[in-house]
């Protein structure tokens, strides 16, 4: 191969500057040139005024100094239009018109069934893993997961502090869509008292009483983790709740963090607040192991395609490098009870 493109598509995840870093050094090293498509799968499809809003040829200049920044210099999109057939076509003809022979995409589950897509259609693709729901259950870690880890590991120690100022118990909801990792890792991480997510069932209303026993143990501030897709996975109904709680107003299909508070408030006697962190968690410089990550799977990926080998997905297994059909790697859970048993048993509140 003497010619790939590289893109980022879905939610920005830091550590994917790393990874097109890594890719567009690894290509020229090889005597491979690169294209930068942007905005994801939208750069592929070519629609803009101008082609130089839709790629730019990347040469080793032009990943100077990004290794350490969040966010993705080609830009970002979701193109939903992608998963119709006409435009993947349109998107290996565009590239064949470049004379692009291989490609290299860097997301999450929707970027990888566009990458599957353009393999299939014959322009041999490779998946790079990065997102910070780490929801990929085939590699032990996405790119941009720890870096969110220890983002939202940091706004609890503040909320903590606070918290146990005033005496108070901290709902804080962390992003994931619907996998519970991030939730269930900052837990852990934080000494939270609980990890409320998608994958475990639970009651809104025994989290107000072991908040309630928390507090007559002699607990201070207590920190609940909860999972953005958590309110899937709760026992109560929202209607159920609505009844039982006439001052609460819900909205929605979802039960939100400071309904939540309200009604662990309620239950508990003890005051109790919410914290979203929200985007806080996708931005920001990727740590020390993303940007190792990154640069590992992304340098991985060329390789492959250097051998003319194409719709994998890379990532890692321990220490060591893997590689797996793409249509494959969106299978399975990556959720770990043992992880989830030791939040109950260190955050220790007796029944
Ligand atoms: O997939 C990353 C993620 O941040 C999820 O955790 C979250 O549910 C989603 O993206 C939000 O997406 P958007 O920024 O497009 O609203």
């Amino acid at each position: 191969m003497k010619r790939i493109g590289v893109l980022t598509s879905g939610g920005d995840a830091p550590g994917m500057n790393a990874a097109i870093r890594a890719v567009v050094r690894t290509a020229l090293m090889n005597g491979m040139s690169v294209v930068g498509f942007k905005r994801g799968y939208n750069g592929m499809l070519m629609r803009s005024l101008s082609t130089a809003d839709d790629y730019i040829e990347m040469n080793a200049r032009s990943v100077s100094g990004i290794i350490h920044k969040g966010g993705t210099g080609l830009m970002t999109a979701r193109c939903l239009e992608f998963l119709k057939p006409e435009f993947q076509k349109q998107a290996v003809r565009n590239a064949r018109a470049l004379d692009i022979e291989g490609m290299v995409c860097i997301g999450g589950n929707g970027t990888f069934k566009g990458a599957e897509a353009l393999n299939s259609l014959g322009l041999p693709t490779i998946g790079v893993p990065a997102t910070i729901d780490n929801d990929l259950a085939y590699t032990d870690f996405t790119i941009g997961f720890d870096t969110a880890l220890n983002t939202a590991v940091e706004a609890v120690n503040r909320i903590r502090d606070t918290g146990d100022a005033h005496e108070r118990a901290s709902i804080v909801t962390v992003m994931g869509r619907d996998c519970g990792d991030l939730a269930l890792y900052t837990a852990l991480a934080c000494g939270a008292e609980a990890a409320i997510i998608p994958e475990v069932k639970w009651s809104v209303e025994k989290l107000g009483d072991m908040v309630h026993r928390g507090v007559v143990s002699g607990k201070r501030s207590m920190i609940l983790v909860f999972a953005e897709g958590a309110s899937r996975s709760m026992i109560e109904s929202l209607d159920e709740l609505e009844a039982r709680y006439p001052k609460l107003h819900i909205f929605g299909d979802k039960i939100l963090s400071d309904q939540l508070a309200e009604i662990v408030e309620e239950v508990s006697g003890h005051e109790t607040r919410a914290t979203v962190l929200g985007y806080t968690q996708r931005g920001g410089s990727p740590t020390a192991n993303d940007r190792i990550l990154a640069t590992r799977t992304g340098a991985y990926a060329v390789k492959l395609l250097s051998q003319d080998i194409g719709g994998r997905a890379v990532g890692v297994k321990g220490s060591s490098l893997i590689d797996v059909p793409i249509g494959d790697c969106m299978k399975g859970s990556t959720f770990d009870s043992d992880l989830y048993e030791l939040v109950g048993v260190t955050g220790y509140i007796k029944k």
